[in-house]
C-alpha cells in the first residue's frame, strides 16, 4: 500500500496524518496541542514555532505508527501552505520539503481553509457538490459555495473579528480561561439563552461583523456590575448562553439566507467553532425538517488537524497538482488564490 503523509502546523496544533493513496481512506490523524500558550491568554507565535519544531517528528512517527505504515510506504508528502502564522507554517513546510527532496517524493501544498471544508470528505456521509459551508474558526468566518474539490466561491466573510475570536473575547470578559470558546459553550448548557439580549450586527449580503459584539458584552457587564459586583459570578451560565445564542443565531441566519438564495440545500459547518454544541444542534434541527441535508463534522475534524490536510492533498495527488521545493508558505493565502504550476518532481529531477 502507498500512503501520503500530511503535516499541519498553521497555528498551535502540530498534526500529522496518513491517508491511503489508492482509495483516500484516512488511516491515522495524530495531533499534539500546544499547552504553552494557555498562560498567556492567546497564541504566542514564537513559542508556537518552537513547539512545532519540537513536536513535529514525534507526531509524524505517531501518525505512521497509528496507520501501521512505515516511512518506506510514504509516496507523497503534503503540508499546510497557508493561511496561518508564518513561523509555524515554515516548520511544517521545511519538514515536508526535506522529506520530499530526500526521498524524491511529490510535494503538495494545501490551503488550510479549503482543508477545513474538505474534512467533510473524510467519512461518510459525504456531501455531493455543490454544497454550502460555513467555516468558522478563531481566525476566519467564511460562507462558501463549494462547487468541487478545487472550486470554492466565497459568498461572504467577516469584515472584522472572526466568530471564534468573539467567543474567546467574550469568554475572557467573563473570566474564563483560554481558549474560552469551548469553556463558554459548556457553561452555556445550563443557562438561559434569553436571559440577556445581545445585539446581532446587521450586515448586508453574506458578510459578518463581530467587533461590536464584544463592546456590547463589555457594556452589559460594566453596567450591571456597578450595582452588583458579583453580577458575572451570579449569572455566569445565563451570560454564556446569551452570548452563544447571539453568535450562533447570526451564523445560522446567514447560512439559511444563502441556501434560500442559491437553492442549495446541502449545508455544512467546518472549523473550530463547528464544535459548538448549539451550532451543531441548530444545524441538526434544520436537517430534521427534511428540507435540508446537513453535514456536521466529527469533533476531531473540527479543530486544526492534519487529517483534513491529508484529505485535501489526496485530491491534489489525484490530479497530479504538485509543488516544487522552492514553494513558500503564504501566511495570507486566500481561499481562491491557487498556485499550480503543475510540477512533477520526477520530471524535474
Ligand atoms: O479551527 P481552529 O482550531 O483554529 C483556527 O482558528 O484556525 O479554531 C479555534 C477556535 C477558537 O476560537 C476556539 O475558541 C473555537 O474555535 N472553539 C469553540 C468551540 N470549540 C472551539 N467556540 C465555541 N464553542 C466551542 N465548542
Ligand atoms: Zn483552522
Amino acid at each position: 500500500m502507498k500512503v501520503l503523509l500530511a503535516i499541519e502546523t498553521s497555528c498551535d496544533d502540530t498534526g500529522a496524518a496518513v491517508i491511503n493513496l489508492d482509495d483516500g481512506e484516512l488511516l491515522s490523524n495524530a495531533v499534539a496541542t500546544q499547552e504553552v500558550h494557555a498562560k498567556y491568554g492567546g497564541v504566542v507565535p514564537e513559542l508556537a514555532s518552537r513547539a512545532h519544531d519540537e513536536g513535529i517528528f514525534p507526531v509524524v512517527l505517531q501518525a505512521l505508527d497509528d496507520a501501521n505504515s512505515s516511512l518506506e510506504q510514504v509516496a507523497a508528502v503534503a503540508f499546510t501552505k497557508g493561511p496561518g502564522l508564518i513561523g509555524a507554517l515554515v516548520v511544517g513546510a521545511a519538514f515536508a520539503k526535506g522529506l520530499a527532496i530526500a526521498r524524491n517524493l511529490p510535494l503538495i501544498g494545501v490551503n488550510h481553509m479549503r482543508a477545513h471544508v474538505l474534512a467533510h470528505m473524510i467519512d461518510a456521509p459525504k456531501p455531493d457538490f455543490p454544497f454550502l459551508c460555513l467555516t468558522v474558526s478563531g481566525g476566519h468566518t467564511q460562507l462558501i459555495r463549494v462547487n468541487g474539490p478545487f472550486e470554492f466561491v466565497l459568498l461572504g466573510q467577516t469584515l472584522d473579528d472572526a466568530v471564534g475570536e468573539a467567543f474567546d473575547k467574550a469568554a475572557k470578559m467573563l473570566g474564563l480561561g483560554y481558549p474560552g470558546g469551548p469553556i463558554l459553550d459548556k457553561l452555556a448548557e445550563s443557562g438561559n439563552p434569553m436571559a440577556f439580549k445581545l445585539p446581532q450586527a446587521r450586515v448586508a449580503g453574506y458578510d459578518f461583523s463581530f467587533s461590536g459584539f464584544k463592546t456590547a458584552v463589555k457594556v452589559l457587564i460594566d453596567r450591571e456590575s456597578s450595582s452588583n459586583p458579583r453580577f458575572v459570578d451570579d449569572n455566569l451560565p445565563d451570560l454564556c448562553a446569551s452570548v452563544r445564542f447571539a453568535l450562533v443565531d447570526t451564523l445560522m441566519k446567514k447560512l439559511v439566507a444563502a441556501s434560500n438564495a442559491t437553492g442549495i440545500k446541502r449545508l455544512a459547518i467546518a472549523g473550530g467553532v463547528s464544535a459548538n454544541r448549539e451550532l451543531r444542534r441548530r444545524l441538526e434541527a434544520l436537517g430534521n425538517t427534511n428540507r435540508y441535508q446537513t453535514f456536521i463534522p466529527k469533533f476531531e475534524y473540527c479543530t486544526d488537524n492534519a487529517g483534513m490536510i491529508a484529505m485535501t492533498a489526496w485530491y491534489h495527488h489525484q490530479h497530479e497538482l504538485f509543488e516544487n521545493a522552492a514553494v513558500k508558505p503564504n501566511p495570507r493565502l486566500s481561499l481562491d488564490t491557487e498556485f499550480l504550476p503543475l510540477n512533477k518532481p520526477s520530471s524535474e529531477s
